[in-house]
């Protein structure tokens, strides 16, 4: 029954997705690129999820052998729902990455995790030795930070200690990320909050500086990662 249930939530999620023209036709050039006995790590959100739709696609027509690594349950579920089997960062390498993101600044920062996945995505990412960025045209920004906050996951037993050390470093706005239904706060696949921390311009030393906090498992906020932009 609970899987009946994710698997309705999966499909009624499907059919919100913005952008989706442009998201399909980048989730194309992806597929593209897949080849048989590829591992392939999966980032989150609507756009990864269109990927691997495409990936899939591909994969039962021309019988390829992959296996992917997900980064989130939801991810895990498509994956299931799809047929193509998954391993875990604990017994494979991704040969390489796909994600989505928030925002894309012209140095080929991002920020992400309005899915609230991106402690697994960096780890999958930096696993990875090529990662490939899918964007539609609203995700370019000229700094990071320009359209939204950037997230951060943090423990909860550290959650004012974070928000006073946010407030030093000179954050704006520090909301809570509440569940959709606002009947309590979003928690993680490992336990834990989500601040949506609003600076005037995110920088390389923001990121640093936050990671640095006592509390903060892992922010959305992904500064020099080896990565190509695939827009529409
Ligand atoms: C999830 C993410 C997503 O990649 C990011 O939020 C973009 O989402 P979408 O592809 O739905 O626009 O970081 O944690």
């Amino acid at each position: 029954m609970i899987w009946e249930n994710k698997i309705a939530t999966t499909l009624q999620w499907t059919k919100e997705i913005s952008n989706r023209e442009q998201k399909e036709a980048v989730a194309a050039k992806i597929a593209e690129r897949v080849k048989d006995g590829d591992v392939i790590g999966v980032g989150s959100g609507s756009t990864s999820y269109l990927a691997l739709l495409a990936i899939s696609k591909k994969v039962k027509e021309q019988k390829l052998n992959v296996m992917a690594i997900p980064t989130s349950h939801e991810v895990s579920l498509a994956c299931s729902i799809m047929g193509l089997p998954t391993s875990t960062l604990l017994n494979a390498r991704p040969d390489w990455y796909f994600d989505g993101a928030d925002e894309v600044d012209p140095d080929k920062n991002l920020i992400k995790g309005r899915g609230g996945a991106m402690f697994a995505e960096k780890l999958v990412m930096k696993s990875a030795p090529e990662n490939y960025i899918l964007v539609d045209s609203s995700k370019f920004v000229s700094f990071l930070g320009e359209k939204f906050a950037a997230p951060i996951e943090v423990d909860p037993r550290a959650i004012n200690l974070v928000e006073t050390e946010l407030a030093k470093l000179g954050a704006k706005e520090v909301q809570l990320r509440m569940a959709v239904a606002k009947d309590g706060p979003v928690i993680t696949e490992t336990g834990n909050l989500i601040l949506d921390v609003r600076f005037n311009k995110i920088t390389a030393d923001y990121e640093k500086e936050v990671k640095s906090i006592p509390g903060v498992i892992e922010s959305g906020i992904f500064i020099n990662y080896n990565l190509e932009i695939l827009t529409t």
